[in-house]
């Protein structure tokens, strides 16, 4: 288990070069014991399993931190919880305008990071000594000694005021994800009141699922994704909202949906079906996208949308309707024969169906045309649609 007195090791000179090579080639399982039986002849055992733990790890968070995770330090947890840093860079530009903020819950630094980047001084806060450590030490390693002050504490007691701050509450208790805004850690109730009473400008990042209920009503909720991929949902208060509302944020493209409330028409399916990305879909603005494109429903409880051209579009992945049809399983065969199909994926929305079992009752064509067959409903009615796969 990493402590701050193993990771004071781990980045003394003491474990530099051999931390160097480890990270450059981690062993994998095949090679972990030889390696391990290696290292224990200069190393204690728990500096031999730290530095095989580090270099497995930096490989391991190369995805959250592109480029740079090979000097960073981590732990297992702290960066299962870490924000990616292309999503911490677009909520830290927010507090640019803030000479000092904190971060209250900082972990191994994630956001701290993007916030020192962005240009603040960041007093990086965390109960536990390991995670203030790790964001020291990457703090370090990023050249944002200077910005960063490590501070540990509780947040929910704090000593201090501070104008702006960025809280990313835990959201695994005894290691199992938690569902609900009171059971983080700290919990969203505490955040809030801290915000009533010490700091008036601060951002919360939640989980995706979020409650639209649960949103305070002068708060700005932005529910982000990544590569299409629903992240978090984040709920700026006071100075930090740039209006009451909800929004969408789609990144790496870094570009916003608000939800403004309009109504798509609804109607059977046109030339190409639209897959909104799930923020739009989290932050209710499914309408607002398909009147921006002068796209229409296919069903009024459905977040599919279809339209007669193919619109370039952040918001949304398209493919071209090669047919559909009222949902039967003998039909759906029989034209997957008619055009020597090969299924590469089968997507629902409104199906009660398992994809993966039903997938295998499908007809095939090895090395066919790719299709993707889609199960959902049209106009309140069970519908099977047939897309051009790539
Ligand atoms: C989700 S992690 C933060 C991850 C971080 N934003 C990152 O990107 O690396 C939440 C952190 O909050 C800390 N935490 C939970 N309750 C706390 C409290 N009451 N006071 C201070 N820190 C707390 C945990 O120790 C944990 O490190």
């Amino acid at each position: 288990m990493l402590t701050p007195a193993l990771l004071r090791w781990l980045a003394s000179e003491d474990a530099r070069a051999e931390l160097h090579a480890l990270t450059a080639s981690p062993p994998d399982d095949a090679q972990l014991l030889t390696t391990l039986t290696r290292l224990r002849k200069r190393f204690s055992p728990e500096q031999a399993a730290a530095l095989v733990e580090l270099a497995r790890l930096r490989q391991r968070a190369e995805t959250k931190f592109p480029g740079r995770a090979r000097a960073m330090f981590f732990e297992r947890e702290a960066l299962e919880q870490a924000s990616p840093a292309v999503v911490a860079a677009w909520t830290a530009r927010r507090f640019a305008r803030f000479a000092r903020v904190a971060d209250l819950g900082c972990g191994l630094g994630g956001d701290t990071l993007a916030l020192a980047e962005a240009g603040c001084r960041v007093a990086a806060v965390d109960r536990r000594a390991l995670a203030v450590s790790l964001a020291a030490s990457n703090a370090r390693a990023w050249g944002l000694d200077a910005r960063v002050h490590p501070v540990r504490a509780d947040v929910t007691r704090p000593a201090w005021e501070v104008e702006a701050a960025w809280a990313d509450p835990g959201r695994r208790e005894g290691g199992r994800r938690v569902f609900h805004p009171d059971q983080l850690q700290p919990p969203l109730a505490s955040l809030l009141a801290l915000q009533r009473t010490r700091i008036p400008n601060l951002g919360v990042k939640l989980m995706p699922g979020l409650e639209h209920a649960a949103i305070p009503p002068q708060a700005e909720a932005e529910w982000i994704s990544l590569g299409g991929e629903l992240k978090e949902a984040v709920l700026w208060l006071g100075g930090l909202a740039e209006r009451p509302g909800r929004r969408a944020t789609v990144l790496p493209a870094g570009v916003s949906l608000w939800r403004e409330g309009a109504a798509a028409r609804v109607a059977e399916p046109g030339a190409y079906l639209y897959e909104p990305d799930p923020a739009v879909i989290r932050a209710g603005a499914v309408g607002d996208l398909a009147v921006r494109l002068g796209l229409w429903q296919i069903d009024g409880d459905i977040a599919y949308l279809s339209g007669e051209a193919r619109i370039p579009t952040p918001f949304a992945r398209s493919w071209p309707i090669l047919e559909h049809h009222p949902f039967h399983l003998k039909t759906l065969n029989r034209r997957l024969r008619a055009l020597q199909a090969e299924v590469v994926a089968v997507k629902k929305r409104g199906s009660p169906i398992e994809p993966e079992p039903f997938r295998r009752r499908l007809h095939r064509t090895p090395g066919g045309r790719p299709v993707i067959v889609v199960l959902t409903r049209v106009l309140n009615r069970p519908w099977m649609i047939l897309l051009a796969g790539t």
